[in-house]
């Protein structure tokens, strides 16, 4: 059960869902046909040693012919999932922006990976012990970051803005913004906290990537469903004690109301953009019109 200021480290609670996306990211990175290049997240999958997870990075566990957490289908959605927000990135450097902010960081490894033009300032924000632990075991394994890196190790539902600015973010500076996979782990009001945040924090021509929730998949029976399916592979992450379910205030709603333009691309065409068709899976139908969205603060607000 979530409490307020509840902590974790990378194998238990909601850092252990960081581990499992990771593990789908090294899968996705195996052999000659990958779908996606993340040299680093097996590396840190092994480093928090939790066997379920090892084995699926390492592509030994047995999916069977599951509609949803096959092999392929998991290769796949985690690539249309890293590479709709590495593209945020990639677009905001094309277009001349040098600070990038990565919520809930987990084991991202994109300030290690991407390819960040001279100049350019990536911050991550994660709880203490998650942050430490993926910067020392890439440090230990002799990773360096690809841009000037900095860490800011709070609660995103603490005084984050504070401890990013004492970081040395600049919110005169347009910023490119990523939390991916993390609203849901947020109560609504600490998620509406959050996105007022960033708009604070955001000079114009800024950037935002995060999912886009459809309210179907914010009911319980998604996370209950997903859970018992995952645990017949081995999983012990329980999901419906994780998320926070029930009402809450759509994150497009709540930016475009402070002067973001919003984008929302459901995932069947993210699917599309990427080659490949959704899982037709009951699990997929439940989470009906969810996808992910981008924004952008114009010029004037
Ligand atoms: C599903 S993982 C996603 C990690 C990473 N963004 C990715 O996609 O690989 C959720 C992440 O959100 C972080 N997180 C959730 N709630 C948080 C909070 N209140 N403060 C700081 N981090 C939080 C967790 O520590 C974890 O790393």
């Amino acid at each position: 059960m979530r409490t307020e200021g509840d902590t974790w480290d990378l194998a238990s609670s909601v850092g252990a869902t960081a581990t499992g996306v990771a593990a789908s990211r090294a899968l996705a990175s195996l052999g000659p046909d990958a779908l996606i290049s993340d040299p680093y997240a097996a590396i840190l999958v092994k480093a928090v040693g939790v066997e379920h997870f090892i084995r699926v990075a390492d592509g030994e566990l047995d999916f069977g012919d599951d509609p949803l957490l096959g092999s392929r289908q998991v290769c796949e959605q985690i690539a249309v999932r890293t590479r709709f927000f590495d593209d945020l990135f990639r677009a905001a450097c094309a277009d001349g922006i040098r600070q990038a902010v990565i919520l809930a960081s987990g084991l991202d490894t994109r300030a290690y990976r991407l390819d960040w033009p001279a100049g350019s300032v990536v911050f991550e924000i994660d709880q203490p012990s998650v942050i430490d632990f993926k910067t020392q075991v890439l440090a230990g394994a002799g990773v360096l970051p690809a841009a000037e890196h900095r860490t800011v190790g709070i609660d995103l539902r603490d005084d984050w803005p504070r401890a990013l600015r004492d970081a040395g973010f600049d919110p005169a500076r347009p910023t490119a913004w990523i939390a991916e996979g993390l609203l849901i782990y947020l109560p609504p009001d600490a998620q509406d906290r959050l996105l007022d945040n960033v708009t604070a924090l955001s000079a114009a021509g800024s950037r935002l990537a995060t999912e886009h929730m459809d309210p179907k998949a914010l009911t319980g029976d998604w996370a209950r469903a997903l859970t018992e399916r995952n645990r017949r592979y081995g999983s012990t992450v329980d999901l419906t004690e994780l998320f926070y379910t029930g009402p809450r205030t759509g994150a497009a709603d709540r930016l475009r109301a402070q002067g973001w333009q919003v984008t929302v691309q459901p995932s069947t065409q993210a699917y599309a953009a990427n080659g490949f068709s959704p899982p037709d899976d009951t699990l997929m139908r439940m989470v009906g019109d969810s996808g992910y969205l981008s924004a952008r603060l114009g010029e004037t607000r």
